[in-house]
């Protein structure tokens, strides 16, 4: 290990020295500092290491990281201040792709996590859609099979607007008629799958505490074929998921109850901190519950326009409805849910895109 990282070290001087714009400073960042750069690459290394051996090498990678992070920093301060001299001195090789020295904003948690599934989704096949935080009654319940005075709206509370029939969508579900409508067309007369994500923030009249809010986010995918079963769900959902946490996952669905899919699950993931052991991430259970789905109820399929009364399983599909939120705190570790809505930089600054 020692002899790798000092390998590296050189390589890292050597490159370090001939990095004098922006663009060279970025690519010897990426190089070594990112998630697929070679300082992640040599901790993958350490799984090959001796156990009693392990400790050392660990800290050894660790401390060459801090090395290479403030060497980084430095040529960072150093770039910055040569390009306010330039400015200064009205030079006539002025770069506008150096680091200014202005104080940069970061992305929001939410917002990290939200691109990561969109990315994957994408490359799934799927599009990504918008849509309106402020819905009327029909799309967030009625075209979910959800009538007027049904028990199951007590679910869901939301805010109601004084204009009537108006109100905070409570959950993105509420987009899938509009989604169904959009896509149909191809579907029936190309024979394109609708594969869409929509993710969006939606409102729900909680008490707040570490774990409700009153604001969150969720993003809810369908897809809509001939032919599609449970199986295609599974597949995709596990697909997406070992992707976002970077490793194997295994999933398991447990019957679960929502007007708009029958059959309707809850899918959970054995716990990836004890690998289904037991432990207190998971209460001991060692699996985590993580995103309600099913097979798209026929009401739905039939009110958006897809099937007919006299033909009313022609098309299936399946839906889901990820916590966005949730996911970004099991991603990041964060244990109060108002973090996220607090506004406080010194929390919400620390987020960074792997
Ligand atoms: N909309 C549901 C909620 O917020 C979540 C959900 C359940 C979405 C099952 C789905 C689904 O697409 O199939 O509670």
């Amino acid at each position: 290990m020692k002899e790798m990282i000092q390998k590296l070290k050189s390589q890292f001087e050597t490159k370090l020295k001939d990095v004098n714009d922006q663009k060279s400073l970025e690519d010897l960042r990426l190089d070594f500092l990112s998630k697929k750069g070679q300082i992640t690459q040599l901790m993958k290394e350490l799984s090959k290491v001796p156990n009693e051996q392990k400790k050392e090498a660990g800290q050894l990678i660790n401390s060459f990281k801090q090395e290479v992070l403030e060497r980084y920093e430095g040529k960072k301060e150093q770039l910055i201040s040569l390009q306010e001299k330039l400015l200064i001195d009205g030079a006539e090789s002025y770069d506008d792709s150096m680091p200014t020295g202005c104080p940069c904003g970061s992305y929001h948690p939410i917002t990290l996590v939200q691109r990561e599934l969109e990315d994957i989704f994408e490359s799934m096949g799927f599009d990504v859609e918008d849509y309106n935080e402020i819905v009327d009654d029909y799309h967030c319940f009625e075209a979910l099979n959800i009538p007027k005075y049904h028990p199951a709206r007590d679910m869901q509370d939301t805010y109601y607007l004084t204009t009537k029939n108006q109100l905070l969508k409570s959950h993105t579900s509420a987009a899938q008629n509009a989604i169904l409508k959009k896509y149909g067309k191809d579907l029936k007369e190309k024979g394109r799958p609708i594969r869409a994500v929509f993710p969006g923030r939606c409102f729900r009249n909680e008490a707040i505490d570490a774990c409700h809010e009153n604001t969150f986010f969720q993003m809810e995918g369908i897809m809509v074929d001939k032919d599609i079963s449970v199986s295609n769900l599974i597949y995709f959902m596990k697909t997406m998921l070992s992707e976002v946490f970077s490793k194997e996952v295994t999933v398991r669905l447990r019957p679960g109850f929502f007007p708009f899919v029958e059959p309707g699950f809850e899918l959970d993931i054995q716990c990836l901190i004890c690998e289904g052991e037991g432990c207190s991430s998971c209460k001991n259970s060692g699996w985590l519950e993580l995103c309600p789905c099913g097979m798209i109820h026929p009401n739905v399929l039939k009110y958006g326009g897809i099937n007919t009364e006299e033909n009313p399983y022609e098309y299936t599909g399946f839906a889901f409805g990820l916590g966005l939120t949730r996911l970004a705190m099991m991603k990041y570790g964060v244990k109060d849910i108002r973090t996220f809505n607090s506004g406080d930089l010194s929390s919400l600054s620390q987020f960074v895109s792997r």
